[in-house]
């Protein structure tokens, strides 16, 4: 295959979304242009909840078709693994239902995914005034099943003020340990609570958010080599602070980029609008911005002997793009540059 006038790369590696979900959320998108805050939609029972109603009353085959139309979207723009979470069932029967979702997906899709579970996401109706209760159903049962049946290697937990403080995340990860799974966890994204160290303390793949990480939790993150998956859209469309991407990075920090895509905080899915987020509104060059899209990205899956990079005894995931130079692929935003993609040494027809 002639290649001459492109710029040749290793496909994109989402290691961060919310893939799977039903409906959408466009009303709280307007409120929040009428000035409501995400947490102000979410205490008045929109947010995750939200979602979560919609994908308790959708089937599996409802949940696929509008998985796939996302996946073939996030593949035309040059994204050939993703990472998605569970979340938006938060209990037995619809995290299994969600997690299933993705394994058949991942069996029948061109692209590549893996599944992570995330049963403690937010507290369902059912527990809403019994943390403690809800933290034992995952620990007791959820764990187990999704131990025993291998619906994912990660387990993750979104370790927030209102959602699961400090002592619930360990109770969880510490099961998940147990049970062989691989922490993550969504850390520091609306306070800092100290979800960085316990990450770290997890030694866990990777620590997502971060937006509102300390010096500590930097130092932390890069002493156990935890790998910082960043956000960046997720700011943007929220109206956020920013993570400090320029202090971890030169603290050794191995910094990630990924969407989130997910209806409430950040309904895009492309990989090359993060990079240019984050290289004007975080301080990254074009070059780390790449890295943090593949390799480090690779790494945050745990993948980086497969995929992330060009290199002989890895798959042959490649990105053909339609532009002068790399640096285009940030500079030159809101276009779509990818022209081909070779996913697993085959050549993709769109
Ligand atoms: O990563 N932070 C928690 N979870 C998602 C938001 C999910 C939603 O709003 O539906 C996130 O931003
Ligand atoms: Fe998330």
């Amino acid at each position: 295959m002639e290649c001459g006038e492109y710029v040749v790369m290793p496909g994109f590696v989402d290691s961060h979304t919310h893939l799977v979900f039903a409906g959408g959320r466009d009303e709280e998108f307007a409120m929040r242009s009428a000035g409501l805050t995400y947490q102000e939609i979410a205490s008045q029972g929109g947010g995750i909840l939200n979602t979560v109603k919609a994908v308790r009353s959708s089937t599996k085959k409802e949940l696929k078709k509008t998985s796939r139309k996302y996946l073939a979207a996030m593949l035309r723009h040059g994204s050939t693994t993703v990472e998605i979470k569970s979340g938006y069932g938060l209990d037995m029967d619809n995290e299994v239902k969600m997690l299933e979702t993705i394994a058949e997906l991942s069996k029948e899709e061109v692209i590549g995914i893996i599944p992570t579970f995330l049963g403690a996401h937010a507290l369902p109706p059912e527990f809403k005034s019994d943390i403690d209760g809800y933290v034992r159903e995952i620990n007791g049962r959820m764990l187990p099943y999704v131990a025993e049946h291998k619906l994912s290697r990660f387990c993750d937990v979104f370790c927030e003020n209102g959602y699961f403080g400090l002592r619930e995340a360990a109770s969880i990860l510490t099961q998940g340990q147990a049970l062989g799974l691989t922490a993550k966890l969504h850390a520091e994204e609306l306070s800092p609570l100290g979800g960085a160290e316990l990450a770290a303390r997890f030694h866990a793949a990777s620590a997502d958010h971060l937006e509102h990480i300390t010096e500590r939790g930097i130092h932390a993150l890069a002493a156990e080599g935890v790998v910082g998956v960043l956000l960046p859209g997720v700011s943007f469309f929220l109206n956020h602070k920013f993570a400090p991407a320029r202090d971890m990075i030169d603290a050794g920090v191995a910094v990630a980029l990924a969407t989130d895509f997910n209806p409430g905080s950040c309904m895009s899915y492309s990989i090359p609008l993060m990079m240019t987020i984050a290289c004007t509104h975080m301080q990254m060059t074009p070059e780390e911005a790449i890295v943090a899209s593949t390799l480090n990205a690779a790494a945050a899956l745990q993948m980086s002997d497969h995929i992330g990079s060009l290199e002989v005894g890895k798959r042959a995931d490649i990105l053909l793009l339609q532009i002068p130079n790399y640096r285009y692929l940030a500079y030159h935003f809101g276009e779509n540059h990818v022209d081909r993609v070779i996913k697993d040494g085959v050549v993709l027809e769109f």
